[in-house]
């Protein structure tokens, strides 16, 4: 089902793309004075506190995932684009929801990450590798374009099993799938979307079907196989599947490495070199930046029963928009909550991959990506520095986790 998409702009208006990228500032307002908002124009709920974010993320018997009024649109509205609801894990609540969830964590297995990790590190050493060999001299590195944009969707191709020569293109895929919408351009963008859905069914099926006689080591390989109550899933709903992983996993992550460099740079200036004394707190740093930097972390629920869970009288059919990155700033679980640390006892409980039976199965995966690049990045280079004339506003761009980092020049020193 294709439902109605409630865009960002139609729920709050930043003043501009830099606010948009980092608004402590309004989660402060929000989490202080008005931290159960009602929005009038749109008939929906704001909740900012972390309790409340955890009781709408968790509680599917009042809080459904089942609506037709959604925050977030993924694939493309024509036949190819359409995850169908035999096989949509997103929008569905349990108990339905348990069963397409055991279906897909066949792929997400412990096993399969470890196998998955000589993986990782091979192509994190290549694109590293790259970076030196182009910045022999001391030099400057557009770190998005080298490194956070190509390397989690040349991870998913590779455990897709799929040539990673096909990366570039796989990237452009997702860029189109789940370019946000814009109400002004909802038409072309829509033709791009299907044009791009199209082309990539067309290009992924013949490999599923290849990869039913053959499998091998990879995810599209372990769909195949996965059976739940004698269901399996067909190849047209695996490249279905993997369209949605594609989504979920490939600009969420390169979302959160761009940030950590970000972070790096103009957050804590110390804490580069902290780590290259010690590569064992780069997990610590990951779940901060997390915390700290993955921005406009939200998730919507639609109200199943009328209700006072939350204090104010929620009618059935409201749309709760939960916002993750704001109960990530709330003093009651992280103290300090506006400083950066990598330190805090709390930070692993950050809400960035959400909570209850929806949490993100990706985690596992994102959380190696993330330790994996930026241990290999920091063991070749011994120092960075920010570029003085970099001007945030305009290297940001729209993407499915709001505003990103198009470009990040900085300085690197072997
Ligand atoms: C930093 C990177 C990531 C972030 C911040 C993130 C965030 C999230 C969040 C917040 C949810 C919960 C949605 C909800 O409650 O409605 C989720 C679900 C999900 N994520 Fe991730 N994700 C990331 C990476 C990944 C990766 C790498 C994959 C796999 C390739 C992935 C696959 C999924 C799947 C399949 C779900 C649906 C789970 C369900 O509905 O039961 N994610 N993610």
């Amino acid at each position: 089902m294709n439902k109605e998409t409630i865009s960002l702009k139609d729920v709050q208006e930043f003043k501009s793309s830099s606010e948009e990228f980092f608004p402590l500032d309004w989660y402060k307002e929000m989490l202080t004075n008005n931290p159960i908002h009602f929005h009038e124009e749109t008939n929906t709920w704001h909740v900012f506190k972390y309790e409340d974010v955890k009781q709408v993320l968790t509680n599917y018997e009042f809080f459904s995932s089942e609506g037709d009024r959604t925050s977030i649109s993924v694939g493309a509205n024509n036949e190819e684009g359409t995850v169908p609801d035999s096989v949509n894990v997103n929008s569905v609540d349990p108990p339905r929801h348990r069963k397409k969830r055991t279906l897909f964590s066949a792929a997400f297995t412990p096993r399969s990450l470890q196998g998955w990790e000589p993986r990782i590190q091979r192509i994190a050493n290549e694109l590293v590798e790259n970076i030196a060999e182009d910045s022999k001299e001391n030099s400057t590195v557009d770190i998005v374009q080298a490194l956070a944009a190509p390397f989690p969707s040349m991870v998913i191709a590779d455990l897709f099993g799929v040539p990673i020569k096909d990366q570039a293109q796989f990237k452009h895929w997702v860029d189109v799938l789940f370019q946000p919408y814009d109400k002004e351009n909802q038409k072309e963008i829509d033709l791009k979307k299907q044009a791009a859905a199209k082309e990539y069914y067309q290009y992924l099926y013949p490999i599923v079907v290849e990869k039913r006689a053959n499998p091998s080591e990879d995810i599209i390989s372990d769909l195949i196989k996965a059976e739940v109550d004698g269901e399996k899933f067909s190849d047209d709903e695996i490249v279905r599947v993997s369209m949605a992983l594609l989504g979920a996993g490939v600009e969420t992550t390169s979302h959160a490495l761009a940030n950590t460099f970000y972070s790096l740079l103009y957050d804590d200036q110390s804490l580069y070199e902290e780590l290259r004394n010690d590569l064992d707190l780069a997990p610590k740093a990951v779940e901060e930046m997390l915390r700290y930097r993955f921005q406009i972390s939200k998730r919507d629920r639609t109200v199943k029963e009328d209700n006072n869970l939350l204090g104010k009288e929620l009618k059935k059919g409201d749309v709760v928009f939960a916002w993750m990155s704001a109960a990530n700033m709330d003093e009651a679980v992280f103290e300090d909550p506006f400083t950066f640390n990598i330190h805090r006892p709390t930070n692993k409980k950050h809400l960035t991959f959400g909570k209850g039976p929806h949490f993100c199965m990706g985690a596992p995966l994102a959380r190696l990506e993330l330790t994996t690049a930026l241990k290999t990045f920091i063991q070749k280079f011994s120092r960075i520095e920010p570029v003085e004339s970099f001007d945030l506003e305009s290297n940001l761009t729209d993407s499915a986790p709001g505003k990103s980092l198009r470009h990040l020049p900085m300085k690197v020193y072997r």
